[in-house]
């Protein structure tokens, strides 16, 4: 079977090659996304693999299709970046990894919180130059806390079970609630009223019609001064130039961010020897209770080995005429 690879790192690489040791399947793997442009490459391939930026929209799903591509490996997550419909519509299966490690992700939402909160990059910066004053570099007790979780699947549970491990109040919203979690003593809301209650909101629940900008002024208005806002999820849950303005006023007390709706434009790459051009994302940069990392959360070993295992096995599955049982 030859798998032909698009926005691949060499982190991937790696742990692919060393996966497919079980496998014996030729793989190839390039750096460009996959788009319509870039999609014959993949010509006379079985199945393509893809990351989170690649857009498989309408015209890109038709070059792949007139390629000969039936197949579509997703080694993430979330599909939001899918034309569902279209490749349907065109007989393309698309498999993905549902769950790799929900825990590491929550663990670097968990890590943005501690950061911002303690003002870790500052403090470590300040140390670096002797500078041992402590002006400025005030935070609170997480114990105690009142914490909002947007989406409580596998990684906003994981992220649940942490923060009631720190003592926090935990509430949660999501249209289908987790009784497990309630047993646990958390406690489901209406959207509104997670909005009103906690002082540090987690987004967990994935990008969609009903979710997109989910995050804008009506919901910032709700929200009490001073709160926290972290996004893992996904960049387009957040509208970004109405935080900005809630940021200016104040009213915003931290935002961390993995992830940034025009994110495809930035991340995974190197780009520190170019001139930055979004204008939104430079404004981001100048605030001093922003933190922001580039799409890491997913980033642990035990994450790119299980995306590796359940891609390659996917790939088998579907390549033996099976359903691997991860279609989207
Ligand atoms: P999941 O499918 O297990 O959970 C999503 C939850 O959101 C479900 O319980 C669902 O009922 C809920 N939900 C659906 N619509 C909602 C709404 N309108 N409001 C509130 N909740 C809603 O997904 P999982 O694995 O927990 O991942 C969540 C998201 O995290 C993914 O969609 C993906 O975008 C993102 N992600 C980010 C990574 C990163 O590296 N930053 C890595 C992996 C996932």
């Amino acid at each position: 079977m030859d798998i032909v690879f698009f926005s691949a790192k060499k982190y991937d690489q790696e742990s692919f090659a060393h996966i497919n040791r079980q496998y014996g399947f030729a793989l190839r793997f390039f750096e460009t996304h996959l788009c319509a442009d870039t999609a014959p490459i993949a010509a006379g391939a079985d199945a393509v693999c893809i990351f989170v930026n690649d857009q498989l929209d309408d015209a890109c799903l038709t070059a792949l299709a007139t390629n000969g591509i039936r197949l579509v490996l997703l080694r993430c997550a979330g599909f939001n970046q899918v034309d569902t419909a279209a490749a349907q519509r065109l007989g393309i299966i698309v498999a993905r990894v549902p769950a790799y490690a929900p825990e590491g992700v929550a663990e670097h939402a968990v890590g943005l919180i501690l950061a911002l909160n303690r003002k870790l990059c500052k403090a470590h910066s300040r140390v670096r130059e002797a500078n041992f004053s402590l002006d400025g570099l005030q935070g609170f007790n997480l114990h105690g806390c009142t914490v909002g979780v947007m989406g409580t699947g596998k990684i906003g549970s994981a992220f649940c079970r942490i923060m009631l491990g720190f003592g926090c109040e935990v509430y949660a919203y999501d249209p289908v609630p987790n009784d497990a979690l309630k047993a646990l003593g958390v406690i489901y809301v209406t959207r509104d009223k997670l909005f009103t209650v906690a002082r540090i909101i987690s987004l967990h629940c994935p990008l969609s019609a009903d979710t997109q900008h989910l995050i804008n002024h009506e919901a910032l208005n709700l929200m009490p001064p001073g709160v926290m806002l972290i996004n893992t999820s996904r960049g387009a849950l957040i509208d970004t130039p109405a935080v900005i303005q809630h940021l200016k006023t104040g009213h915003l007390g931290y935002l961390g961010l993995d992830v940034y709706e025009e994110e495809a434009h930035l991340f995974f790459n190197d780009e520190s020897e170019h001139i930055l051009q979004d204008d939104v994302f430079a404004r981001l940069l100048t605030f001093p209770n922003v933190l922001i990392t580039g799409h890491q959360a997913f980033l642990t070993q035990e994450a790119l080995h299980n995306i590796g295992e359940t891609t390659l096995e996917n790939a088998k599955q579907e390549h033996s005429g099976l359903n691997c049982g991860n279609r989207v």
